[in-house]
This record gives structure tokens, C-alpha cells and sequence, in this order.
């Protein structure tokens, strides 16, 4: 296969993937091969030097990015392709940080500061700090706020920490120009505010946040940055590590992912090779970006600049209006110009800009141009090679509507806003019922909305009458009380009326009943979890598929996604009651955030609706930018920076001296955002634009000498769009495609494959949808023991001198216990249940203490390659060194009672046998993934440690009541092979589609089974 990608290219890219001694930059226009080059040059790396695929580091921009990079060099190079090291500088600095004891210790219980919470952060600070009336003025306080954000985003992004910030201000005075007299006192101010706000989410001293602390999105990089340059051995490691290190869109790394970048370098040994295309930076201050490719022509002595020219992705036109575009920008704000040559031309191409009487017109026309050029094009999936590309997320929505409206399936980028989704409204309905219940009259509204939600399936007729004898009471009421259907859904239910299916208006009442008693104690996310489960929501979906083989996907996502959402405010707020979850939810909806959840997969096929940031480095056979208004959507109008950052702080290499300059450094931005749009089309391009008496088409397209043609939709068209309506039919592809879909990102694990033996329809459910369901009190211990475990043999480890003396104390357990169990929020029932069994914990965690084990890795990931193309990963608990070379013992923890599995092993030790133990599957599935790394590990023994003591004496199987088992095995490598062939044999059934359920009841399986409403009647 290399041979074959590598004759393909032309002389220069041979010449980026033979030059493997020498650093390389390739600066190239869009199209001409960058990415593609990087692929074949691993494989040259792999096949010339004497490296493996771990030691190479290629760098991408988006995780889909790295996912395209990976799969691609798996067409390359075959399995090595799994274990090149391909990724984000965020997943890159993640593995950094968590090989760091010290930070991650900083890290440690530390979450992600989430959207609101850095509104509420900003608003709190805003509040105490003294003397900042200039950024906080008295009738508008929080007028600055979104400023202040934006502020300090591109602070860390250009990795200027406060004290740096503060410094750097010290001498800054106004220009006259853009930095005026008023801004001075401002900067000051929010470099107050930006101090206060690292404070106070790295440290446990204000109450705003819970004490865990937390870090954002940026404080990754800064970290491993640190973690590279002040822990040796890690940064020691990471250079020797990776030889050779390749980036892609290297005109995108911000100063913060340079710094990074540089510290994983050694100077001696590293090969680097960036790849990019300053017309392509659309990340703002392009200085920076030009920068970035300076710096590196800098440090690097040894180095070739290659030019790429050839284009091999778009028709000659379309290259010739993206170049009319980018010449619009002045050479002296450029890194080269860079001429590009058409090398594919299609025979049936178009470049169309179009204007329209209204959004509406517009819509219609992007529908039914997509269903013509559908229609043209055979094949299975005729729909993921069109995109429609956007300026900014919000202008998603209405696309995926008209998608939506007509049929049409389509894919975004990753997260949309999920609050108008049907299911999430029927959700949010129950919860503001549940706030409002105090209140009967205002709560009517939600019984209402409820009553006639689909999923209680109650009968119209029962609700007209239901709805008659309240309207019938209310008339008739003499006693002064106030009537409503809430109370008389509530209190006075069963009611004095025929109902023709009462069994349903049971339900809900009941459903109604407990919600609102349940609101006062549970946490948000049981309490909705709870609700779901009563109101058989989940049931009425998922029926659809039981009967007709309909699997109604975006509803499970929307309903999943929610639930996500709300357990990621819990883990937040482990305190937090649904009056707080609604405020969040208010304070979203009023700051355009809305709640963000995930309803189509990438690996969906349907139309990409992509922001043109996250389209960067694709190609689409045709592309749509709609909504081609000047000064709105394309270019966005310039905001007026109100606390601006002066460019001496952030080194931008123009000095921006006046308005007029920055006016035109932001069009050059958005310039360059247009031509990435423009570059990622191969045959078809069409520009639509609705203008209104207030605006006018966008100038990028009269730069491009394609200005709008006035395209009239015929009423008739307009109105079939409005009508032609399949609301609510959200399965645009069949079951089986959407099966597919899912059954493509699948990757294995001891425990999902337990789940495939033990029922396919629950893995399907479980793992596959991942349909959400709430802990029961033994899975809440078990993750709380096996945190605590965790944390305690990592602090033991890191002790100098390693004994009986050194093994932390049992109320450090105790405590890492606690805390963990307060953190999963599950409620007084499951933790007073959870606490009851610490006094046991505390016998055995001290026996143990007495001879602590010689540990190698605590909560390690390993994954490998069974015949080379199923991932298989297994997350250990513990592995002990027994002796020497690479000998090692694997221990796993395991609470409940250790009987049932102590006699079924010993009953049964044959993998392949239906009736063998999963912890058995387990501990053999340990060994091969151990057993089969690149240096792989030899498994002496495998160890079931049971927590928990046995609570009878069995004399066959050695058990004594009270005792703490501990089960070793020795696992045999007939074993291992067949462990191998079961695994094989699950995925095969997986990609065959084999979901059946069980064919009959089973008592053991079914009975605290979460489908069992799903799948058996009664
Ligand atoms: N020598 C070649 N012959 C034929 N096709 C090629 C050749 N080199 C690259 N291609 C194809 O050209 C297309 C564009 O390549 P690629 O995406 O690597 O370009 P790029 O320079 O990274 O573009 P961008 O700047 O938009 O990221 C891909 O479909 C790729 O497979
Ligand atoms: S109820 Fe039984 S058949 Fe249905 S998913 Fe659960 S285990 Fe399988
Ligand atoms: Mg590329």
C-alpha cells in the first residue's frame, strides 16, 4: 500500500516525505496534499528508521481531524497505524498531566469549570472585588462580563498567566487611538479581575464553587507545558519519546500549544516537520500565526521550506475565485503568495451566488437543490459528500429545522443546543411542575403539557373529559377552594368518572405524585432518571423498536444528552436542588448558550453542517455558504473591543496604529475564514443570501466577481416546503444503518463483552445507546472503594521508603471514600447504604495494610489490536511486580458477596462455555492484553480480592462466613487463545447486527434488568 500512495505523489511532496533528516516546513495552499504527505511520511519513517509507532507524534487540530489521520494511516501502513501517536495538543497534554503525580495530584479532585459556572465565577467576582467600578458599573453590572471572558480566553491562549498580565501592564499608557484614557483604569481593573478569577478556581477559598477547585479547557496545555520543563524524568521521557513529531495546521497553534510543542522537542534528536497555510489561520491576531512559523525558522537550524503548488481538490474555477478572494489581502500581511495549479476537473460542476426574498426562499432553495443533486448521485450514501458551511453555530439552527422539516439527514460539528427537542421539553415540563408544585395554579400549565405528552398514551377522549370536570368544578365552586387539575390530579385522584383506559390516567397520576414528592429529597438527575422510569418514557421509545424495528435515535440522544447535562451540574454541585438546575437552565437560555448535547454521530451519514472553524482541512464534493450578508454573517461585523488588550501584550507582529487598521486586520480575518469556506468545495459551490432593506449581499462575493442573481422560488415550492412537513420522524435511515453507524466506533473491553454474553439486546441498550439508567447502591460502593483504593496506593507509591509504616492510614480512605460518595450524588438511601459497610471496609484495608503489595501500575489503560483490527482495552485496577523481568501479578478488586462466583469458577473454568464465570472473562482477558503489548509483561497470576467479607461457609469451595477472599488463578494460555476466539466471535455478531433479547424471561438476567418494561409484558 505505501508504494502505491507514494508513487501517487508529485516531486515535491516525495520531497516532504524522503527529507527525514532534516526538519521540514511545508507552507501550502489548500488542497495540494499536507495532510495526505503527513501519512506517507510516517510510513517512510517506519520503514527507514529503526523506530516504532509510538516514537512518531502527529499533531492534529479537531479530534475528527486526528480520527481521518489515523484511519488513514491504517489504509497506509496496516495495524502500526493504531499506535502512532495521533492527537490534539488537549489529548496530548491530558497524557502528560496524568503521567505527573505532582499535577495531578494539583488536578486531582478538580473539575471542568462548565459554561455557566464561568458566567456565575465572573459575576461573583465582579460582586467582591473592591474598586473596579470602571469594569463594573453601578446601573449595568455585569455590562463587561462577556468581555471579560473573551479577554481571558485569548490571555491563555497566548499563555499570559495574571502575573505576566499585571506586569506587562505596568507601563502601558494610551495611544490616543486604541487604547484610550479610559481604557487604562479598565485594564487595570480586569487584571484584577483575571488575578482573582485563577484564584479562585484553582484554589479552595471562595464559596462560590464547591472546595474541589477547577480548570479550564486551556489550563491543560499550560500544565503539561509545566509538567515537560520542571519534572525531569517526564520531560526526559516525552523527549526521547517521540523522535519524530509532524503538525498539521500549524498556522492555527497558539502561543500556549507552541510553548508546549517546543518543550517536547530535544534539539539533538527530535525530526519536526509543520505543515500549514497562513491564509488559512482563522484563529484571530494572524501576526501571531506568521510568528509561529518565524520562531520556528528561527530555532531550527537544520531546516527546508518545500512548497507545495499542485491542487488536486477543486475544478479550475473555483480555484480562481478563492484566489480573486485571498489576493484581496495584501501581500505584506502574508507569509508567501502561493500560486496553486488545478489538477482535477469534474464534468458536472457549478459555482452559483443567488439572492432570495427571504430566509424562508432561501431554505427552500438549499432543500430541494440537495434532493436534486441526491437524486444525480447512486451509491449508499449520497448525502455525507455535501456541507453546508457556516459563520458561527447559532446559524445551525435553522438549517437543521428546514433538515428537519423536509427529511433531509444530516450531521454537525459535535454539540447542539437540544432544549427545542420534543423529549427535552417533555423533560423540562416535569421539572418546572416539580419547582412550580407550590404553586397549583401556575403548575396546571405543566400538568397539561404533560397530560398530553405521547409516552402516557392517554386516551383524547379521557382527557376531554378529564379537562370538562375540572372547567365543570371551577364553574360550579361555591366552596371558595381553588380547583385545578393539578389538585385534583394530585390529592383528590382516583376522580368520580367513567374512564375508557383509567389504567393510563393511574399512571400518571402516580407518575405526577411521586415526582413532586421526590423533588424535595433526591438530586436533579435521580429525580429525572426516577420520572423517566415511571412515566415509561424510555418504555413508549424504545417500544418502537421492540415491535417495528424503528429505532427513534435522536430521541434517545436528546433524552441522554439531557440527563449528561444534568449530571455534569451535580458533579459541579453535588448540593445543587432543581430550583438551581432551572436557574442554570435560565441563565443559558438568556446568555445563547442553551443546554448542549449530541444528537447525530459523525459517522452518520447525512449532510455535514459545520462551522467553517471545525471544516478546516475537509473537502465535500459540494459546499453551501448560506446567509452571505455583509456585515452580519460574512464578513461578522467588527465588535468594539471595550477592554482592548494592547497588541504590544499580545506580539502581534503589526503594529495596529489606528481604527481603520484594525477594521482591516478583522476583514482579513474573516477573509481568510471565507476562502477556507470557498477551498473546501471539489465541484459544486453555491453562495445564498436573503438580504433585507437593511443590509446587502456580502463583499466577499464582489471581490470574487460572482455578485448575486435573484433567484425566485415559486410560491407553490415555498408553501410545499412550509407543508411538506415529517415532524417527529426522526428515523431518516434505516435501523440497520443507524446500527452500523454505531457498531463502527465500538471498540471492546472485558466488560462490554461480559454484557454481549450475558444478553444482546442489554448490550445493544446499554452499551451500543448507552440508554442512561441510574446506579444501584452496590455499583456506588464499588466505584467509591476502588477511587479511595486507587488514591491510596498512588500516595503510597510515591513514599521514599516503602513498608508497613508508610501505608496511609484507613481514615484517609475513609475520607477519599467520603468524598467520592458525596460526589456521585446519589441520594440519602444509597449513601447511608454505602456508609453502613465502611466498618468492613476498615478490617480489610487493615489486614492488607499490615504487608502492602510491590505495586507497578494503579487504574492503568492498556489497550492492543486482536487480529490487527479489534481495538481491545481493559482498564486494570492494580498490577504488582512479582520478581523480575517484566513478571507481574494483576489484581482486581470486586465487592458483593464472593460465593456465586467463587463456586461458578470452580465449576467452570472453559471460556467458550455459556455458563463461565465474567470475572473469569475478566481476569483472562487481563492476561492477553498484558501478555501482547509492544514490550509485553508476563502474568505470573491473576487475583480476585473481594472487599467485602462472605457471608456464608461453603467447605467445598473453602469459604468460611466472615472471611475476606482473595481468588488466585493461574491462566492458562489454551485459555487466553480461546479468550481471544470469543472476542472475535462478539465482534463478528456485533457487526452482524445480532441485538437479539433473551428467548425467554430469565429470572437471573431479566429480573434487576432496567429493559425488563422494554422487553417482557406484565
Ligand atoms: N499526489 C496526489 N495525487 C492525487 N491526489 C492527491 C495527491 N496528493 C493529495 N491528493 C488528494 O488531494 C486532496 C487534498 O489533500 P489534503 O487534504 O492532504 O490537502 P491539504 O493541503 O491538507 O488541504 P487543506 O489545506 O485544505 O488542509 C485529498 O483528497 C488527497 O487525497
Ligand atoms: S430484560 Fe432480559 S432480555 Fe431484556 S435486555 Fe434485559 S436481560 Fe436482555
Ligand atoms: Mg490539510
Amino acid at each position: 500500500m505505501y508504494c502505491h500512495y507514494y508513487n501517487q505523489l508529485n516531486k515535491n511532496q516525495r520531497a516532504v516525505v524522503d527529507n527525514i533528516r532534516e526538519h521540514v516546513i511545508v507552507l501550502a495552499g489548500p488542497g495540494t496534499g499536507k495532510t495526505q504527505v503527513l501519512s506517507v511520511r510516517t510510513a517512510n519513517i517506519l520503514k527507514t528508521h529503526n523506530v516504532s509507532p509510538s516514537n512518531i507524534l502527529i499533531l492534529s487540530f479537531t479530534n475528527a481531524a486526528a480520527g481521518t489521520i489515523r484511519e488513514r494511516l491504517v489504509e497506509i501502513i496496516g495495524a502500526d497505524g493504531y499506535f502512532v501517536e495521533v492527537g490534539t495538543y488537549h489529548s496530548l497534554a491530558n497524557s502528560i498531566i496524568t503521567e505527573s503525580e505532582e499535577v495531578s495530584e494539583i488536578f486531582g479532585e478538580k473539575i471542568k469549570l462548565n459554561d455557566t459556572e464561568r458566567i456565575k465565577l465572573i459575576r461573583h467576582i465582579l460582586d467582591t472585588l473592591d474598586n473596579i467600578s470602571e469594569i463594573r458599573p453601578f446601573r449595568a453590572p455585569y455590562h463587561y462580563e462577556k468581555e471579560i471572558v473573551k479577554n481571558i480566553n485569548i490571555l491563555k491562549r497566548e499563555g499570559i498567566m495574571p502575573d505576566d498580565f499585571s506586569r506587562l501592564l505596568i507601563n502601558i499608557s494610551s495611544d490616543g487611538r486604541i487604547i484610550q484614557e479610559k481604557h487604562i483604569p479598565r485594564l487595570h481593573q480586569f487584571s484584577k479581575v483575571y488575578k482573582m478569577y485563577e484564584e479562585t478556581k484553582n484554589t479552595k477559598k471562595e464559596q462560590v464553587l464547591d472546595d474541589r477547585g477547577r480548570y479550564d479547557f486551556d489550563d491543560m496545555i499550560i500544565m503539561a507545558t509545566h509538567v515537560l520543563n520542571h519534572e525531569e524524568a517526564i520531560g526526559k521521557k516525552y523527549r526521547k519519546k517521540f523522535s519524530h513529531i509532524m503538525v498539521d495546521e500549524f498556522q492555527d497553534t497558539n502561543k500556549a500549544q507552541l510553548k508546549l510543542l517546543l518543550s517536547l522537542i530535544d534539539h539533538k534528536k527530535t525530526n519536526l516537520c509543520v505543515v500549514g497555510d497562513d491564509d488559512q489561520s482563522i484563529y484571530k491576531f494572524q501576526g501571531a500565526s506568521i510568528g509561529n512559523f518565524r520562531t520556528i525558522k528561527n530555532k531550527f537550524k537544520n531546516l527546508t521550506q518545500l512548497i507545495l503548488t499542485e491542487n488536486y481538490r477543486s475544478t479550475p474555477e473555483i480555484l480562481n475565485i478563492s484566489r480573486k478572494l485571498i489576493d484581496g489581502i495584501p501581500f505584506n500581511n502574508k507569509m508567501s503568495t502561493k500560486s496553486l495549479v488545478p489538477h482535477k476537473d469534474f464534468k458536472h460542476k457549478t459555482i452559483k451566488s443567488l439572492r432570495f426574498n427571504s430566509i424562508r426562499e432561501e431554505m427552500s432553495f438549499i432543500v430541494g437543490k440537495i434532493k436534486e443533486l441526491v437524486k444525480e448521485k447512486s451509491g449508499d450514501d449520497p448525502y455525507s459528500d455535501i456541507a453546508i458551511l457556516l459563520r458561527t453555530r447559532k446559524d445551525i439552527l435553522p438549517i437543521i429545522d428546514a433538515f428537519l422539516q423536509t427529511g433531509i439527514p444530516y450531521v454537525t460539528d459535535g454539540k447542539e443546543d437540544i432544549s427545542s427537542h420534543l423529549r427535552v421539553r417533555q423533560l423540562l415540563s416535569a421539572l418546572n411542575l416539580a419547582v412550580n408544585s407550590h404553586n397549583p395554579e401556575r403548575a396546571d400549565r405543566y400538568v397539561f403539557e404533560l397530560l398530553s405528552s405521547d409516552y402516557f398514551e392517554i386516551d383524547i377522549s379521557d382527557m376531554t373529559s378529564l379537562l370538562s370536570y375540572v372547567s365543570f368544578k371551577k364553574r360550579h365552586n361555591t366552596e371558595k377552594q381553588t380547583i385545578t387539575l393539578f389538585n385534583e390530579i394530585t390529592s383528590e385522584f382516583p376522580l368520580p368518572l367513567k374512564f375508557k383506559n383509567p389504567l393510563k390516567l393511574h399512571r400518571f397520576s402516580r407518575t405526577i405524585q411521586r415526582l413532586i414528592k421526590d423533588s424535595r429529597v433526591r438530586p436533579a438527575h435521580q429525580l429525572i432518571l426516577q420520572y423517566i422510569k415511571d412515566s415509561g418514557m424510555l418504555d413508549f421509545i424504545l417500544a418502537q423498536y421492540e415491535k417495528n424495528q424503528i429505532l427513534r435515535v435522536r430521541d434517545l440522544r436528546a433524552i441522554s444528552s439531557f440527563i449528561e447535562y444534568i449530571k455534569e451540574q451535580t458533579t459541579a454541585n453535588s448540593m445543587m436542588t432543581i430550583t438551581d438546575l432551572m436557574e442554570d437552565i435560565n441563565l443559558r437560555q438568556s446568555y445563547g448558550i442553551g443546554i448542549q448535547g449530541i444528537l447525530a454521530s459523525s459517522h452518520h451519514k447525512g449532510v455535514r453542517v459545520l462551522t467553517t472553524h471545525s471544516a478546516k482541512g475537509t473537502e465535500f464534493h459540494t459546499v453551501f455558504v448560506p446567509f452571505c450578508i455583509h456585515d452580519k454573517k460574512w464578513p461578522k461585523k467588527l465588535i468594539t473591543a471595550l477592554i482592548p488588550i494592547p497588541q504590544t501584550i499580545l506580539q502581534v507582529s503589526k503594529n495596529m496604529c489606528s481604527e481603520e487598521e484594525i477594521k482591516k486586520l478583522h476583514l482579513f480575518d474573516e477573509t481568510r475564514l471565507f476562502y477556507v469556506a470557498c477551498t473546501r468545495a471539489k465541484a459544486n459551490l453555491f453562495f445564498t443570501a436573503a438580504p433585507t432593506q437593511k443590509n446587502i449581499p456580502s463583499m466577499f462575493l464582489k471581490n470574487m466577481d460572482i455578485e448575486p442573481q435573484p433567484c425566485l422560488i415559486p410560491e407553490e415550492n415555498v408553501l410545499k416546503f412550509s407543508i411538506d412537513t415529517v415532524k417527529e420522524r426522526p428515523p431518516f435511515l434505516q435501523t440497520n444503518e443507524i446500527l452500523e453507524d454505531y457498531v463502527k466506533s465500538i471498540s471492546l473491553n472485558p466488560t462490554n463483552v461480559n454484557d454481549y454474553i450475558r444478553c444482546k439486546r442489554y448490550f445493544l441498550y446499554n452499551n451500543l445507546l448507552m440508554i442512561p439508567s441510574e446506579l444501584m447502591e452496590g455499583q456506588v460502593f464499588g466505584i467509591c472503594a476502588h477511587k479511595a483504593l486507587g488514591e491510596i496506593y498512588k500516595i503510597y507509591k510515591k513514599k521514599q521508603n516503602l513498608s508497613r509504616q508508610s501505608f496511609p492510614e484507613f481514615d484517609l480512605f475513609e475520607n477519599i471514600f467520603k468524598t467520592c460518595l458525596e460526589n456521585t450524588s446519589s441520594g440519602k438511601r444509597i449513601e447511608q447504604g454505602c456508609l453502613g459497610k465502611i466498618g468492613e471496609l476498615k478490617t480489610w484495608y487493615q489486614n492488607k495494610a499490615e504487608s502492602p503489595a510491590r505495586v507497578l501500575f494503579i487504574e492503568k489503560k492498556l489497550k492492543i489490536l486482536i487480529n490487527e483490527n479489534i481495538p481491545f482495552s481493559g482498564r486494570f485496577d492494580r498490577i504488582d511486580i512479582v520478581g523480575s523481568n517484566r513478571n507481574v501479578c494483576v489484581i482486581d478488586y470486586k465487592t458483593g458477596d464472593a460465593y456465586r462466583h467463587i463456586k461458578s469458577i470452580a465449576d467452570n473454568n472453559d471460556p467458550l462455555n455459556k455458563d463461565c464465570d465474567q470475572y473469569l472473562h475478566q481476569l483472562i482477558a487481563y492476561k492477553l492484553i498484558l501478555e501482547n503489548q509492544p514490550e509485553p509483561y508476563k502474568v505470573a497470576s491473576c487475583k480476585l480480592e473481594f472487599l467485602e467479607p462472605s457471608k456464608r461457609t461453603v467447605k467445598k469451595y473453602n469459604i468460611e462466613e466472615g472471611e475476606y477472599k482473595t481468588l488466585e488463578l493461574t491462566i492458562t494460555d489454551k485459555m487466553v487463545e480461546d479468550m481471544k476466539k470469543l472476542i472475535i466471535d462478539v465482534w463478528n455478531r456485533i457487526h452482524n447486527l445480532e441485538f437479539e433479547k433473551l428467548v425467554e424471561y430469565d429470572k437471573t438476567k431479566c429480573e434487576n434488568c432496567n429493559f425488563r418494561g422494554v422487553c417482557w409484558e406484565g
